[in-house]
């Protein structure tokens, strides 16, 4: 994850759960009632932002979910988390430095039969059809979900607004592990201008589809 973000951003990533990983005030009321593999990828990604955070010079501190989920950062800074099977990551950043973040992965295989019509809008899907192979297979329907995910993760907290997936028309560079989505006109829009575009990196790499979506402070 960490050669998909710019410098500034501090990432801590862990492919399997810790079992001794601590919860923070508050932190287990929020999953008292979840299965068993819920509480230690909640606790063990908690445990990556806490790792990040102090490299950032912030002592660690309870992560509660807020609004529609959003993670409850410490004041002055802005992250994001992601976990699915096998990983889990957390990123973080000083608030100065970046308006948000946006990270997500997915485990590296196709989506299941009928998601595609779900998430992606005609003009994308005629795109990925395009898409080149580049020697190793990429699922590009999971990719396209990761990506939309990131770029939600990264627009919720500045906004408070959900986002349908029809709001975002992604295009992805295959050849150099970007991408861009641009929100539609109609969506929700950032300090009150719309629409906006999200700029953002990819990558296929241990079996995984990774996404990440950084929104820099303007100069
Ligand atoms: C919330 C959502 C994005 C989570 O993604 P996911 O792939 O299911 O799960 P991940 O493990 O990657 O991410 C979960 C983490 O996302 C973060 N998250 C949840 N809701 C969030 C929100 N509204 N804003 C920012 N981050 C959020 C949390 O940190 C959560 O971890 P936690 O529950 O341990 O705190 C997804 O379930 C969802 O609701 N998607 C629909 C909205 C959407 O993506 N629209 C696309 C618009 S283009």
């Amino acid at each position: 994850m960490i050669t998909l973000l710019p410098p500034g951003v501090e990432v801590e990533e862990a492919y399997g759960d810790l079992p001794d990983a601590p919860l923070h005030a508050g932190e287990a009321e929020v999953v008292a009632r979840s299965p068993v593999a819920r509480r230690l990828e909640f606790a063990t990604v908690r445990h990556c932002a806490r790792t990040a955070l102090g490299r950032l010079g912030v002592p660690p501190a309870s992560i509660l979910r807020g609004a529609a989920g959003a993670p409850q950062w410490p004041s002055g800074v802005v992250g994001s988390m992601t976990h699915c099977p096998g990983y889990r990551a957390a990123v973080v950043a000083r608030a100065g430095a970046f308006r948000s973040l946006g990270i997500d992965a997915e485990v590296h295989q196709p989506l299941p039969d009928g998601s595609l019509r779900m998430i992606a809008s005609p003009a994308e899907r005629r795109h990925l059809a395009e898409l080149p192979r580049l020697g190793a297979e990429v699922h590009w329907d999971t990719l396209l979900f990761a990506v939309k995910e990131s770029v939600y993760k990264a627009w919720y907290p500045l906004s408070g607004t959900v986002l349908d997936f029809a709001d975002a028309e992604v295009v992805l560079d295959p050849e150099n592990g970007r991408f861009s989505a641009r929100l539609s006109a109609s969506g929700p829009a950032v300090d009150g201008v719309g629409p906006v575009s999200f700029e953002g990196r990819w990558r296929v790499v241990d079996g995984l589809v990774q996404a990440a979506s950084a929104v820099p402070c303007p100069p």
